[in-house]
């Protein structure tokens, strides 16, 4: 009987072990672990901003609203993309199952017409096999999400020394996730008396700095935050949503930061879904081994 129990004991950990995975990764992206520990900031200790709702991916068995993925996918084509790339993401992500366009009579993305002509409305240079040259022309399926620049030195050239990071993974390699970069879209704020913003600088809330060095008010007041180069990419941007709904600089922060966090880890959704039919698999199979256990030692004296 002991043994039974141990076995069982055993599966049920390797069940959560499953179902714990994908948060494993979310974890890792909020080391500040811990209910409210996790929305501190990173810069001065307060906490985030959540938008209504909160955070759904972030849940067990958390998926993504298509819908507000087509829209973040939307704010960061028309707003983002033009100072950050995402070398890791092919077009073709785009219709995968649980991507923003994923269509089910297009199980192949790379048929689905809406990833194609997403994909074609991006520029790629590709060498030209008659010439050998580098040409640009329109990316396919199967490309990458181009960077906008040719070069890094080009990239800081064009944003006053600073290098806007690429955004493939940039859910996972900050703190907070989805709930620092929308914390960040909307942090931008007049300084306050007192605080000596440098040119070509911009003052943010939830940006991890230290504003000491430019604060001349009482050192144990300092505002949180920090400096970072890029101006508020949200103030005038009037990203006009397919679904009606309305173009808010909250809403359109919050639909961005979510198609990052897809786009982070394209594959998650998929994954929670593995682990959640994986539990009653092992549940079933422990019951069919204490069963056979039972079985074999019938007879035998132990
Ligand atoms: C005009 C160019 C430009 C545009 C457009 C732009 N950014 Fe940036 N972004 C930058 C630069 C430059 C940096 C690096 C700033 C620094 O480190 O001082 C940056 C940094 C960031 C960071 C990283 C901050 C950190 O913690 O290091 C995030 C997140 C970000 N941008 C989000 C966005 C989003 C979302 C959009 C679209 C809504 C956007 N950006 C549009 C130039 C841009």
């Amino acid at each position: 009987m002991r043994i039974a129990k141990l076995a069982l004991a055993g599966l049920a950990a390797l069940a959560a072990g499953a179902s714990a995975l994908p948060s494993l990764a979310q974890e890792h992206a909020a080391p500040a672990a811990g209910g409210e520990a996790e929305h501190a900031a990173a810069g001065g200790g307060h906490h985030m901003l959540e938008p209504k709702g909160g955070w759904p991916h972030e849940d067990y068995f958390g998926t993504f609203d298509q819908n507000q993925l087509q829209r973040g996918f939307k704010v960061y084509k028309e707003v983002c993309s033009s100072c950050h790339g995402m070398k890791l993401l092919s077009f073709r992500n785009l219709g995968e199952q649980g991507g923003p366009f994923y269509d089910a009579r297009f199980p192949n993305p790379n048929d689905n017409p809406v990833v194609k002509k997403l994909a074609s409305e991006f520029t790629v240079s590709k060498l030209d096999p008659d010439s050998g040259d580098s040409v640009d022309v329109p990316a396919i399926t199967s490309d990458r999400f181009p960077n906008p620049f040719a070069n890094d030195i080009a990239a800081r050239v064009g944003n006053g020394g600073a290098l806007p990071p690429d955004f493939s993974v940039i859910a996972k390699a900050r703190h907070g996730g989805a709930g620092y970069i929308y914390s960040l879209l909307n942090g931008y704020a007049e300084p306050p008396e007192g605080l000596n913003v440098n040119p070509g600088q911009h003052y943010n809330a939830y940006f991890p700095g230290d504003t000491g060095s430019q604060w001349s008010g009482d050192p144990r007041h300092k505002p949180p935050g920090g400096f970072l180069a890029m101006a508020s990419p949200l103030e005038f941007a009037e990203v006009g949503f397919d679904d009606g709904t309305p173009t808010t600089k909250e809403q359109m922060a919050q639909d961005v930061a979510v198609f990052l966090a897809w786009a982070s880890d394209p594959k998650a959704v998929a994954r929670k879904q593995m682990g959640a039919a994986v539990i009653p698999f092992l549940i079933l199979l422990s019951i069919l081994v204490f069963l056979s256990y039972k079985a074999l030692w019938r007879n035998i004296e132990h």
